[in-house]
């Protein structure tokens, strides 16, 4: 199988890219329009969060029918004319599949509904006992997971919210109807995929009440979960050389993401896990307030970075995504340190081992929401929660505050062009209301020659043309520091050292301190910096608010 590592993948959150036909929803061939943007950025392949026909009810993630375009995205020509000219210019398309559930308006789920055996067997129905459902588990998006249906006496399992069924993956023509949707696609010429929650599919035999948790230790990485991806590999993709395809793994351990993405184990080329980015959880409660533990995340991060280095497993690095609040407004500071913050925690994280993923607007720095009415909110879990909330008695401006740091709709926000009404984004009316930071906005930013937008393209050239980044080894220095992730890429002779503040105070950095060679023009060349002036001459280096440095280690030394 192919590594990627050489590759930088770009997010596209599909109804707040771009509106091409005025009705406040981002589309495909607004998408298109933007392309010439998208190349001059360096990126080598999009991931279209899901087009397919939707009640929308999760915005595209409860899929009706997986062959067919949404209308408020476009038409299937529209789809192919964006693979056609992406093409072009050297860029791929990835596809959301989301095969852990449909909307309960797919045809499968109706058949179920109205009885037909075949399909019922599509879906996971259990009686319940004594007035309950069949297990207490949890429904991410809150309540029980279990939906009951009168009509049969039964209930229907749904992991998130309940008009996403969840599919029955022990059932043979589940998958079968799956890998013929993947093929299908594949012989449309996209590039590669993205499998939503894809290791939540392998249920266990029995579904017992969790007495310790919310059930998810019953079917996360479950039973046979490496069994189908093998399947879903060797019937899809497997066939067709170089196709990119990334899991999304919830609540996942190490050892199963480095079978999930060794290019030995034929499942997947790479995985997005989140365990990085439950470091703001109060005891592993997400509406909670809590500064990030900048320790946890370091931690966190050297796990995972040696442990896939070590055993061969390939990640995809991310700070944001369309689930996430967004990581300037979350690790950094949007407001004293924008620009400063936001090109740190790029270089942070796109010179770790793996495969970087920039998710829309994050190039030019866009922000969290800062919403200050429950009105201007549109996702179901944000809603959700807002309800459970408010039943549990918390004060509403408590309540905003926790939505303004975790709500999913910070990432989702329409993207800001310019500064004109309608932010070059629509000529109508969004479909969410724009972030309500002042000032920032993608043409603002590129009127700086010092712009985020120009770091982002020297940090993905320096990717493509420097083999440490690319394969080299991973280590973690000084991994106590207070305030500084630092970390060294070998590769053979090549060494390549990293480091990043994570906060406003300046701090003093001495390598000779690591077993590293003393700072000196003849030791160290600068790579990369996010501020204009830095000086090697001392035997120390101040690291400035928010700075970030590259420097390469001079071989002869
Ligand atoms: C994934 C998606 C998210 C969606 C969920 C259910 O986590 O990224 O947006 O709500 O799966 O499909």
């Amino acid at each position: 199988m192919k590594n990627f590592n050489d590759s930088v993948i770009y997010q596209i959150y599909v109804k707040s890219f771009m509106d091409s036909n005025g009705d406040g929803l981002g589309d495909i061939p607004g998408i298109t329009s933007r392309l010439d943007y998208l190349e001059k950025l360096g990126v080598n392949y999009l991931w279209l969060t899901p087009v397919f026909i939707s009640p929308m009810n999760d915005n595209g993630y409860d899929v009706a029918d997986y062959y067919k375009v949404d209308p408020s995205f476009g038409t299937l020509d529209d789809l192919e004319h964006l693979i056609f000219e992406a093409k072009k210019r050297g860029l791929g398309i990835m596809l959301d599949m989301v095969f852990n559930h449909t909307s309960t308006d797919h045809e499968w789920f109706q058949k179920a509904l109205k009885g037909d055996p075949k399909y019922k067997d599509y879906y996971i129905f259990r009686k319940g006992s004594g007035g309950n459902p069949p297990t207490n588990w949890i429904s991410k998006f809150g309540g029980n997971a279990w939906e009951y249906v009168p009509e049969f006496d039964e209930y229907y399992l749904h992991l998130f919210d309940k008009t996403q069924a969840d599919l029955n993956w022990e059932n043979e023509d589940v998958r079968e109807e799956l890998y013929e949707i993947v093929n299908f696609w594949l012989d449309k010429g996209v590039s590669g995929f993205r499998f939503d929650v894809i290791n939540l599919i392998s249920k266990p035999d029995e579904f017992a009440d969790d007495e310790i948790g919310d059930g998810r230790r019953f079917y996360t990485d479950g039973p046979k979960i490496h069994q189908y991806l093998k399947e879903l590999n060797r019937e899809t993709f497997g066939r067709v050389a170089d196709t990119i395809t990334v899991g999304e793994m919830s609540s996942t351990t190490l050892e199963n993401c480095v079978r999930y993405s060794h290019p030995e184990e034929d499942e997947l080329s790479m995985v997005f896990n989140f365990h990085h980015l439950k470091v703001d959880y109060d005891e592993g409660d997400k509406w909670s307030l809590k500064n990030f533990d900048f320790q946890e995340l370091k931690e966190i991060f050297d796990h995972w970075q040696s442990g896939m280095d070590n055993l061969g497993g390939n990640m995809a690095l991310f700070f944001s995504n369309h689930d996430q609040p967004r990581a300037l407004s979350r690790f950094g500071d949007d407001k004293n340190y924008h620009k400063e913050s936001a090109k740190m925690l790029a270089t942070s994280l796109h010179l770790l081992k793996g495969i970087p993923y920039i998710f829309q607007g994050e190039e030019f720095g866009m922000t969290n929401a800062y919403f200050t009415s429950i009105d201007d909110y549109r996702d179901v879990e944000s809603i959700n929660y807002y309800n459970i909330l408010k039943k549990q008695g918390l004060p509403e401006e408590i309540i905003i505050k926790i939505l303004q740091a975790k709500s999913r709709d910070n990432g989702r926000t329409p993207i800001l062009w310019n500064g004109e009404d309608g932010h070059g984004f629509t000529t109508g009316t969004p479909w969410i209301p724009f972030s309500k930071m002042e000032g920032i906005n993608m043409e603002e930013d590129q009127k700086d020659e010092n712009s985020i937008f120009a770091y982002y393209q020297k940090l993905i050239r320096l990717r493509k043309e420097s083999p440490v980044i690319q394969k080299g080894s991973y280590k973690i220095i000084d991994k106590d520091h207070k305030s500084l992730f630092t970390y060294l890429r070998t590769l053979g002779e090549e060494r390549i050292l990293v480091i990043s503040n994570y906060y406003g105070e300046q701090v003093n950095f001495d390598p000779s301190k690591y077993d590293l060679p003393e700072l000196s023009r003849e030791n160290y060349k600068v790579l990369l910096s996010n501020y204009d002036q830095f000086n090697l001459e001392k035997e120390k280096i101040s690291i400035r608010p928010y700075e970030s440095l590259v420097l390469s280690i001079e071989p002869h030394k």
